[in-house]
């Protein structure tokens, strides 16, 4: 069975230690390792925008050792409604892994189940594991370890970094609240499984409709935009119900003392995140988003060496 990784879950809690420690080893020595030497290539296929994304995975690859094929998935026949069991067949026969940003979690499922490369989700619908992996290795830098440390998402807790973040975090031990409005709130079957990774690790998952109350005492505080790829037209509005849920100085100040603050990035200053918390001593996003390179060449490393 290939190993994929599809959502956070994908890796248990020791496999996502490995994978952490790995990444800290590469921001510490960039160069040394080059499993993709040959070169092997990866492809990396997006179907949604991205910056950091599309850039820390062909940057990474490079440093791999390895060639990155960075395409606009509209642009090849999968944007023509070739089968994924196909694109899955013939790819796998080029290349040693494919990184995959896409809507629906299905269309990962049906292209891993038929690849026998393993597979990245690179941002779906519902996960967005690589981000949780970056923010997991930039609490571990920040506070020392990410186990038994609590951390709050305020804002939209029915998107994929909502849910990333629940399954993520659960996996590394940590009590894990998340905090939305109305209409906003978490999949009751993520949630259930995001408590049963959770039990299993000392951690604990719980849905706080409060902000100030979740908030109270965390020790990370993260949020993303309130608006996702994929649902600027969606009739909802994503601005009125969400402002109690803003991450500014009021709402920090219920955190603990030395409080990190994480956003996955692009930010919508004045939406989610105040200038003076993002721009200010508690905010880590900016090594965060470096990160996602360090995160990422340690997956793709220990997935070629785990088939
Ligand atoms: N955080 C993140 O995935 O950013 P991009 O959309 O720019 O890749
Ligand atoms: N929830 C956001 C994350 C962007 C990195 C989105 O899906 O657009």
């Amino acid at each position: 069975m290939t190993r994929h990784f599809l959502r956070d879950d994908d890796l248990s809690p020791a496999e996502q230690s490995a994978v952490l420690a790995l990444a800290a080893q590469m921001k510490a020595d960039p160069l040394a390792a080059k499993p993709l030497a040959g070169p092997k290539a990866v492809g990396v296929i997006f179907d949604k925008n991205s910056t950091r994304t599309r850039f820390s995975f062909e940057v990474g690859i490079v440093q791999l050792g390895g060639h990155a094929v960075v395409v606009d998935g509209t642009t090849t026949q999968m944007g023509r409604d070739e089968s994924l069991a196909d694109t899955g067949r013939v790819l796998s026969r080029f290349v040693d892994a494919i990184v995959w940003r896409t809507f629906g979690q299905d269309r990962l499922d049906d292209l891993a189940a038929y690849s026998t490369a393993p597979v990245v989700n690179a941002l779906s619908d519902s996960f967005h594991p690589c981000q949780v992996l970056a923010d997991l290795q930039t609490i571990i830098e920040h506070k020392g370890r990410a186990a038994g440390l609590t951390i709050t998402y305020l804002g939209d807790a029915a998107n994929n970094m909502a849910n990333s973040l629940m399954l993520g975090c659960a996996v590394a031990g940590m009590h894990v609240r998340v905090s939305g409005p109305e209409g906003f709130r978490p999949d009751a079957d993520i949630v259930a499984q995001a408590q049963q990774q959770a039990e299993a690790t000392g951690g604990s998952v719980r849905v706080i409709d409060d902000p100030a109350e979740a908030a109270g005492g965390a020790d990370v505080l993260v949020t993303d935009t309130w608006v996702s790829m994929g649902q600027e037209d969606d009739g909802l509005d994503r601005v009125g119900p969400f402002r109690p849920y803003q991450i500014n100085s009021d709402l920090l100040g219920h955190a603990a003392d030395g409080a990190i603050v994480l956003h996955c990035l692009p930010a919508h200053r004045g939406e989610e995140i105040t200038d003076e918390v993002i721009d200010g001593p508690a905010s880590v996003v900016f090594d965060e988003a470096e990160n996602r390179l360090h995160a990422q060449k340690a997956l793709l490393t220990w997935l070629l060496e785990n088939q």
